[in-house]
Order: C-alpha cells, then structure tokens, then sequence
C-alpha cells in the first residue's frame, strides 16, 4: 500500500503545532498502524529529520500508551481497539490518513503525538486503592462475592487507562475512567471502608485536574477499546448522591 498521512508535528508545549504530510510507501495491510509510523520514522531519520513522536509500550492493547486521534477518531476507524492492535488494513491504497494527539485541555500536548496523561494518575493517587489487609493469596471461599458483582467489578478492572474516552468526549471529561476505577474497587466487599471517600475525593481531584463534566453524550463508551459500559457512570453518579448524603 501507498498512503500520505498527515501527521501533527508540534516540538514542544509552548510552540504551535501544525499537520505536515508524509508519504509512506510500500506498506503491509497486516502492518500495524505503529510499525507504519515506525516505517515512516525510519526514512524520517535516515533524511536527518525529526521522528515522530508518539508513546507505545506493550503493543498488544494492554498498557494504553498508544494514545492518537486517527481519521477524526480516538484510536482509529476499528471499533473498540487500541492504535497498536489497528492494521493497515483498514486503509485503502491512496487514503490520506489524519493523525493527531488526543486533544483534551487536562492532556497537555508534550510533542506530537505524545501527550501528559499524568492527570489519570491524580485521579487514581486520590482514591483508587483499598485499605484491607494484603499479603499471601486467601482462600477463595473466605470472602464470598456475589457472581454479578464479581463480573461486573471484573469488566469495570480492564480499563487500562488510555484516555480515548477523553478525547472521544466533547467535554473532555474523564468521567468514565473514573467510574471503571469506583466500580471496580467498590463492587468488591474489600473496597467498602473507602467507598464514600473514594467517589468524593476521585471526582474532585478528576474536576481539579481540568476535565469537562459528563454531559451523557455516550463518545466515551463508543471508542473505549475495553468496551466499558456508560452505566458505570450511572452507577458512579448513584455512589456519589449516597456518599455525599452521607457526609451532610
Ligand atoms: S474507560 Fe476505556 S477509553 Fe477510558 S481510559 Fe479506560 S479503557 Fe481507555
Ligand atoms: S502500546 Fe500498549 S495498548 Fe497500545
């Protein structure tokens, strides 16, 4: 394949950005959307122009790191899948492809494609830990969890933290990140002593860090590649009603 992409370049937080076009020759279609931009960085290189900058890790959908806007659309045209499990395939021969970063005033841009997604990190720092005594493993029994909890605190535990939902929504708000962090934590009988104070503190420090409110556009849910559900919200809204109840 033989596409051009159309790539953010932006060397630092304090200096403009712009697109510039690449052409990108002799692509795979079972090439990932990575090793294209690292196809294209080789040739940057071997030029002696900048490369591309843009965060990976694990390339297997599972640490969240491979964070763009492709095409106008958080991780790309393939529903429900990271940047690094994206395929070229996708595309066709000629397409112009946009590649941006996320695009959200609480992800500050650092260079290109490479945004500050720290702000995740004060939201989970705030509250998403538990207090109960750890150690060795207990037996399975000795804690009884209902089914449907267990399940649903399981699904509520694979988000990894990517941040598309931010930058899918149009408030830029963090809301369901941090509804996957309350539900997987409190759904569990471990994570009740801070139940309360989890949801008060998570959404303060999610409105200090600069994210949006959630509006219930429903962005979020659509491009999350873990397909965490927008009921959580609703069940992090319910939590918070109760908490602050409580606390009045
Ligand atoms: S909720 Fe989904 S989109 Fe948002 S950070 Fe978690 S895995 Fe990523
Ligand atoms: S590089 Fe880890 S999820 Fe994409």
């Amino acid at each position: 394949m033989d596409i051009k992409v159309r790539v953010w370049r932006q060397t630092d937080p304090d200096t403009a950005g712009k697109m510039v076009t690449y052409g990108v020759k002799d692509i795979s279609p079972d090439a990932s959307f990575l090793e294209m931009l690292d196809v294209l960085n080789e040739s940057l290189i071997l030029d002696g122009d900048d490369p591309i900058a843009f965060d990976h890790d694990c390339r297997e959908g599972i640490c969240g790191a491979c964070s763009m806007v492709i095409d106008g659309v958080a991780h790309g045209p393939e529903k429900a899948t990271t940047t690094c499990q994206l395929h070229m395939r996708h595309f066709s021969d000629g397409d112009v492809i946009d590649v941006e970063p996320w695009r959200a005033a609480a992800f500050p841009v650092i260079k290109d494609l490479v945004v500050d997604r720290s702000a995740f990190d004060h939201i989970i720092a705030s509250g998403g830990y538990i207090t109960a005594p750890t150690g060795a493993a207990p037996e399975a029994h000795a804690t009884p969890v209902p089914k449907a909890d267990a399940d649903l605190a399981f699904e509520a535990a694979t988000c990894i933290g990517c941040g598309a939902c931010v930058a899918a929504c149009p408030n830029g708000s963090a809301m369901l990140f941090t509804a996957a962090k309350v539900a997987h934590l409190g759904l569990m009988p471990q994570g009740q002593p801070e139940r309360d104070t989890r949801v008060i503190d998570m959404l303060q420090a999610q409105d200090d860090a600069g994210f949006g409110g959630c509006t219930n556009m429903g962005e979020c849910s659509q491009v999350c590649p873990k397909g965490i559900p927008l009921t959580l919200i609703g069940r992090l809204n319910a939590d918070y009603r109760k908490a602050v109840r409580k606390k009045i």
